[in-house]
Order: C-alpha cells, then structure tokens, then sequence
C-alpha cells in the first residue's frame, strides 16, 4: 500500500479498530491465520503473513528437528512476523518451545488444554509473547495471572477440536472482562469483514480464521479437500457425534462423509464387544479414539475426502473459490471497512 495515499475514514477507522491487535503481532491487520494441522505449514504461513495478516504455523505431532526446519523454511518466505502453535499435551513440548526460541519466534500459541505454567514461563523468558485459548471466564483469568499475553476464544463454529459453548455466548462473557487486561482474539465461524469489525467493537482486539484460509491458492491442501470446502454448507460440518456416555469422543467439527458414518458403526460394534465381556473398558476406548489416527493427514495430504477428516467450520459456506491469500485478506478488510463507510459519516469518523 502507497503510504502517502490519503486512507479513506473508513479505513483509518479500521486500522484504529485493529490498532491494539496489530501491534501485538507486529502484523499490518489484527487477523490471524489460525494454525491448522498439514495446512499451516510454510507456504500458507508466509502467505498470509505477506498479505498483512499473522500466519501460524501448526506443529501439530512434528518433532522438535521437523518443527525447527519448518521455522527456517517459512523465515525464507517472508520478513514479517509469525507465530507457532503448539499442543500443550506433545510429549516434547519443551524442546517444542526450545525450537522456537532458538529461531526468534515472536510468538508461541499454546492450543489443546492449559498450558503448564512452567512452559509458559519458559517461552517469556526466552523472549516471545505466550497466547493462549481461554474456553470460559475463570480459566481466561487463570491463563492471565500464569503470564498469558493475548487469549484467543474459539466458539463452537469453529473447525476442528471444539468446546461446547459458541463464539457469540463466549464473547459477551469474557470480552468485558478479559479485553481490558489483555489483547482478546474471537476465533470460530468467522467469514466475512463485517462479523470481524462487530467482533472488534465490542474490544475483541482481532480475530482469528481458518477455514477461510484452507483454499488459499498457497494452501498445500490436496485439490479434492479445497473441492470438499467449496461445495460444503454451513450444516454440513457437524462435531462428531458420542454414542455412549461411558465412552468419551472429543468433539471435532468435520464435514460429514463416509468416514464419519463408519465412525458411527465403529462405536457400535466395538460397545456390543464391550458389553459380550470381549474388551475390557479401556482397551475399547483406546479402539475408539484410535479410529481417527492419522485421519486428517489422509484427506488434508493425500486427498481421501471419504475416508479421512475433513475438519471444517461452520464458515465453509463462506468459502467459495480458490484465491490467493492476499486477495481473501482484502475482501475480509474491504468488507469491514464497506460497513463502516455505509454508516453516517460521524459514526465512521
Ligand atoms: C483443518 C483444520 C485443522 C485445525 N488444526 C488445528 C490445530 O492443529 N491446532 C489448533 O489450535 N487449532 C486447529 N484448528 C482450529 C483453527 O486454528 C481455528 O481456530 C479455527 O479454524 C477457527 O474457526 P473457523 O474454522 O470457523 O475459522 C484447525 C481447524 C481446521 C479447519
């Protein structure tokens, strides 16, 4: 952008809107990209960074050596700043956090549960800024006194591993609370500029996407899971479904497909071989957690859209063809700032 051009009102007024979020990623706007396993590797992260937003990468079960290597590979694609999500129950999450502060990562995002306090301490003291997912008021002002910079909350919408409670509940809960402590990033079902700039006046200080992003043209994505995206609707991608309470399954929104129905039969003939005394209770808890294993890799990576996961939000109906990051990250902004400039002038002013 030619900074000697005049900005419109609504511009300026947008970039006063996303001024705090901005500043924490050292980004040009306050969206984040978020991680997402096999899809938040080098080349959508440096993507999304160069078009102004704060690419993530997803480290997902990558070892210490792999995640170092993907931190070089995306510091040759881009200057500008990016962050790394990890997975607080990795068994290496130490050397994780190592990994990072060895290659100056600014920013470190602990995803999956809370954070041990003593990884977070850590990532401070060697230098990055520690974000963290708050699910619910109490455990937001946990991770802020054990030294959380920035929380991200994620509604139910969201693609992926979910919590129970959606982003618009969430919001009115935490933000008048949380927002004047730290900055505050709405993650979950996020599509379009005008739901970013509601989400920033009530004192979001950004927001975070993913599904979104998933057809970029720099998305590594196989052609038949962006395919899955495009013809996907809101209604299609649905959290995985329990069929007994004495058997736990983490909630995962995914597009509906032959994988998810056979999940179903799955759960019910490895329950009817709990209940003949066949399998002891553990044992077929693990057969049912295990179903899932290395399922996202397939459809992501190699393009079983039948069998694997295609983890997606509620935002997938908003996804509708394949462009290049920057150009999602200019219709997003061009949105917002749309909305701010149809309201009367004084109000964008
Ligand atoms: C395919 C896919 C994989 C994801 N993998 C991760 C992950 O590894 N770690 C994580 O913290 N969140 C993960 N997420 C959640 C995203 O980071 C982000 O919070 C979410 O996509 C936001 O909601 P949206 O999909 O409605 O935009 C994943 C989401 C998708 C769609």
């Amino acid at each position: 952008m030619d900074a000697l051009a005049p900005r419109a009102p609504a511009a300026l007024a947008l970039d006063r809107l996303m001024a705090r979020g901005a500043a924490f990623f050292g980004s040009r706007y306050a969206i984040m990209g978020g991680a997402m396993s096999w899809v938040s590797e080098r080349n959508l992260v440096a993507a999304l960074s160069n078009a102004g937003a704060f690419g993530v990468i997803a480290c997902g079960a990558m070892e210490p050596p792999r995640l170092a290597e993907e931190i070089v590979a995306t510091q040759a694609l881009t200057d500008r700043p990016f962050g790394v999500n990890l997975i607080t129950m990795h068994p290496r999450l130490d050397q994780l956090v190592d990994a990072c502060l060895a290659a100056r990562v600014g920013h470190i995002v602990f995803a999956g549960g809370i954070p041990p306090t003593a990884a977070i301490r850590k990532a401070k003291e060697g230098g990055a800024k520690v974000v963290c997912f708050a699910p619910a008021l109490a455990l937001a002002k946990k991770l802020v006194r054990s030294g959380a910079d920035a929380l991200v909350i994620e509604g139910s919408e969201a693609g992926g591993h979910i919590g129970p409670v959606s982003l618009n509940v969430l919001a009115q809960e935490i933000l008048p609370v949380m927002a004047k402590e730290v900055p505050v990033f709405v993650a979950g079902g996020i599509g379009r500029g005008e739901a970013i700039l509601s989400y920033l006046e009530m004192g979001a200080a950004g927001a975070q996407l993913g599904t979104r992003f998933v057809c970029a043209e720099e998305s590594i994505a196989h052609p038949k899971f962006k395919q899955a995206f495009l013809r996907g609707a809101a209604r299609d991608a649905m959290p995985t479904l329990q069929l007994d309470e004495r058997f736990p399954v983490i909630p995962v929104r995914a597009l509906q497909n032959e994988g998810t129905k056979r999940f179903m039969e799955h759960q019910a003939k490895v329950l009817a071989r709990f209940q003949a005394g066949e399998v002891g209770k553990e044992e077929a808890q693990l057969e049912i957690e295990h179903f899932w294993a290395g399922a996202l890799r397939r459809a992501v990576i190699d393009g079983d859209v039948e069998q694997g996961s295609l983890m997606a939000g509620q935002s997938v109906g908003m996804v509708t063809a394949v462009q290049p990051a920057a150009a999602i990250i200019a219709e997003l902004i061009g949105q917002a700032e749309a909305a701010l400039a149809a309201r009367r002038p004084d109000a964008a002013g």
